[in-house]
């Protein structure tokens, strides 16, 4: 995985940008290769092994930084896939993490943090009269489906084309499919994410188009809906906001329908503001589930939603359960990252999150590359290639993914460390030095991919 050029260790984003030259990553190379006699790849998620170039190993992270084996500080606006919204190693949460660990580790049981953490939640979330916490999106998603099923006495899960709720078999579906495979918009059917899955796995789930109040109105009319799952924003996938209307009239269309209205807020929460996308659009669904940035990167989720629908967890027979639900020194963790989430911290990141997507906008249209860059604040999207704003995962599939990818690889080799699929996340912790050096790094992968776009090929790897 040698890249290009050879620099020294511990090099500065800005120094790399500013010598022309590019960093080397041969030491993680090496030892994922080493690591992958016993690690399946040498990573523990399918997710980790996408990035140009090779999966990276990191020693250790720093606010807004990853510090890799190779001695390179790269930016990161992975931010743990969206998780660390506060940074690398914000003090508050590390203290608290360390003094609950003095105190136990797994009770099987409650204690007072975990009482805390979820009395905070219900202060914040709109739709939270009560809680359950579990350990992943995907987990409470499976959560979310049972109770829309046992409230409602219906089969159908229905779910938006493009939109991910977890890596289980029974939803794993249609969350990247290939335009040939995806059937027409219209009509759109349900692709498998994975080998291994059948035709069985989908039998309570359905698809349509996100965004299209018509279509969802038009499959709700069929009476067999349980749950409408669905990303209040679209940020999976893109970085889209719902249009005018569309929440209000998809909860509206549940009502009379009858069908349970699902947000999946795993990245929106606590990124698109303090109390989630809920807030932001003012529209209250059911159910919501919560994961990543809900406690910092320590592995929490939550399903929250109407209190007699999670009171069926206790009075109607609907099983939840999980060995690590509410771990303590998760809970500390989460009650103090809530903490410092607060309307001053997410105002001045707002300002150099915003301040950064327009950089990056101007950058790429002044080195005459078509890009899109849409979304939020704390999480954007750059989309290179499309003419107009994407409205749903249809718009997104005509982006310029090749392009993208050598822009990605263009940023790494100076080190901004760039999820593939366009998004990037923005942490508290970014300040302007870190935007500045960002930006600067922008400018220079935006001349290397310029001068070639038109090829659109994958930079060649050793
Ligand atoms: C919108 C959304 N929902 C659910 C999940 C699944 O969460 P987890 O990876 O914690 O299982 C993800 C993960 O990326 C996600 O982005």
């Amino acid at each position: 995985m040698a890249v290009a050029v050879v620099a020294s260790r511990s090099q500065s984003p800005a120094q790399a940008a500013t010598a022309d030259t590019c960093l080397s990553f041969d030491r993680s190379a090496e030892l994922i290769a080493k690591s992958a006699r016993h690690i399946a790849g040498g990573v523990n998620s399918n997710f980790r092994a996408g990035m140009a170039g090779g999966p990276l190993v990191f020693q250790r992270g720093e606010g807004p930084y990853l510090i890799d084996v190779d001695g390179n500080r790269l930016i990161d606006y992975y931010c743990g896939m969206g998780a660390m919204v506060l940074g690398h190693t914000p003090a508050s949460v590390q203290t608290a993490v360390k003094e609950q660990v003095d105190k136990g580790i797994l009770y099987a049981g409650q204690s007072e943090i975990e009482f805390e953490a979820a009395r905070i939640l219900c202060e914040h979330i709109p739709s939270a009269q009560r809680i359950r916490f579990g350990s992943s999106g995907s987990e409470v998603a499976q959560a979310a489906f049972r109770l829309a099923r046992a409230a409602t006495g219906k089969r159908i899960i229905l779910k938006c084309e493009g939109h991910y709720h977890g890596w289980f078999d029974n939803i794993l579906w249609s969350t990247a499919p290939g335009e040939n495979a995806a059937g027409p918009e219209e009509a759109p059917v349900l692709v498998p994410g994975s080998n291994g899955q059948n035709a069985v796995d989908a039998a309570g789930l359905d698809v349509i188009c996100w965004n299209d109040l018509g279509k969802l109105e038009a499959r709700l009319a069929r009476g067999d809906v349980a749950g409408v799952i669905m990303e209040p924003a679209m940020c999976n996938q893109g970085a889209i906001a719902p249009g005018t209307g569309y929440l209000e009239g998809a909860l509206a269309a549940c009502r009379r329908h009858g069908a349970l209205l699902i947000f999946d807020e795993v990245i929106t929460g606590f990124r698109l503001g303090r109390s989630g996308a809920q807030a932001r659009f003012g529209v209250t669904p059911d159910i919501s589930i919560f994961a990543k940035a809900i406690a910092n990167g320590f592995p929490v989720a939550a399903i929250v939603g109407r209190a007699n629908l999670l009171d069926m967890f206790v009075t109607d027979g609907v099983l939840h359960g999980g060995t690590f639900n509410a771990q303590p020194v998760t809970m500390a963790a989460m009650v103090a990252t809530q903490k410092a989430l607060t309307q001053e911290g997410y105002e001045a990141a707002s300002r150099k999150g915003v301040r950064m997507r327009e950089g990056i906008a101007a950058i790429l249209k002044e080195a005459g590359i078509k890009a899109q860059v849409t979304g939020f604040e704390l999480m954007f999207h750059v989309g290179l290639g499309l003419d107009a704003a994407a409205r749903n995962y249809r718009d997104l599939l005509k982006t310029d993914k090749a392009l993208y990818t050598r822009f990605a690889h263009a940023l790494l080799r100076r080190g901004v460390r760039v999820l593939e699929r366009g998004a990037w996340f923005v942490s508290f912790a970014h300040d302007d030095t870190v935007i500045d050096a960002t930006l600067e790094a922008v400018r220079g992968a935006a001349k290397d991919i310029a001068a070639t776009s038109s090829k659109s090929e994958p930079i060649a790897v050793n």
